[in-house]
């Protein structure tokens, strides 16, 4: 089984790379699922039902969210009701949506759950615990198992790919929108990167204007945040192959598309 994986989503630039790149990246890649991170996606703040449908028309099977979750208010409107839309599962009961779905490619199924770390960011149940739960369920219906874990210290990272080694097929990082360089196969045979990356505007910062960001610095003050809708973009992905028994990882593959890092299909 093949995963294809697109990091944070942000702002109309970033819908413009998922819509623009996907079928090629599909072309090129073959991947049995395609799972987009859509946290940031309706202009850096969240999403709303018309964004997670595109993702669907797009390509995408599946999409994952993060802190940012809840930003638009229509998602309490439609998440119980998007088979393919998981928010991180340690939030605390009775929150609305899902931390894990199930996406069946052919005769596969691949469980893709959703979690958030606890460090730096805001208090949620324990995410190791939660996952742990979650897999030990989705074990009991397929080795495929996916793991999207929204953190933001790479320690916490690192510990949750160690932690599932072995037990899932994947564990990708999300929520930093820089994408890392230590993308691998853990030695029980998890892939792993401590951060996929982000998917938007190429010259701000972590995908704001970077006038903002830079005032805000500047001045310690307030500053309101806005998402540039034009400019250069780009694109930042994981594909992972996984062998089609065991559900254990083969290999991982970055993608990053951008004027510096041009892609060729
Ligand atoms: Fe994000
Ligand atoms: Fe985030």
């Amino acid at each position: 089984m093949k995963i294809l994986f697109i990091g944070d989503v942000v702002g109309s630039l970033g819908r413009d790379m998922v819509k623009e790149h996907l079928p090629s990246l599909k072309n090129k890649y073959r991947p049995d699922v395609v799972i987009v991170n859509g946290e940031n996606a309706a202009h850096g703040k969240g999403i709303n039902e018309k964004i997670y449908r595109n993702f669907l028309e797009w390509g995408a099977n599946v999409v994952t969210l993060g802190n940012h979750a809840w930003d638009k208010k229509e998602v309490f409107e439609f998440i119980d009701d998007a088979a393919y839309l998981v928010r991180p599962a340690n939030f605390p009961e009775g929150t609305p949506g899902k931390g894990i779905t199930y996406y069946k490619a052919g005769k596969k199924e691949l469980a893709v759950i959703n979690a958030q770390g606890r460090t730096f960011m805001p208090p949620l149940d324990d995410p190791f615990r939660v996952v742990e739960v979650l897999v030990t369920e989705a074990k009991k219906r397929t080795p495929f198992i996916f793991v999207d874990f929204h953190a933001e210290a790479t320690s916490e990272k690192q510990a949750m790919g160690w932690f599932l080694d072995g037990k899932v097929s994947s564990v990708v990082g999300t929520h930093t929108h820089v994408q890392t360089a230590d993308e691998r196969i853990l030695p029980n045979g998890t892939a792993y990167i401590s951060d996929v990356g982000m998917t938007g505007p190429y010259d701000g910062i972590l995908g704001v204007k970077r006038e903002d960001v830079i005032r805000r610095f500047l001045t310690s003050l307030p500053v309101r945040f806005e998402i540039p809708d034009e400019g250069r973009k780009q694109l930042s992905g994981v594909v992972i192959n996984i062998n089609k028994d065991s559900g254990l990882a083969q290999k991982i593959e970055r993608i990053m598309i951008n004027d510096d890092h041009p892609i060729f299909y």
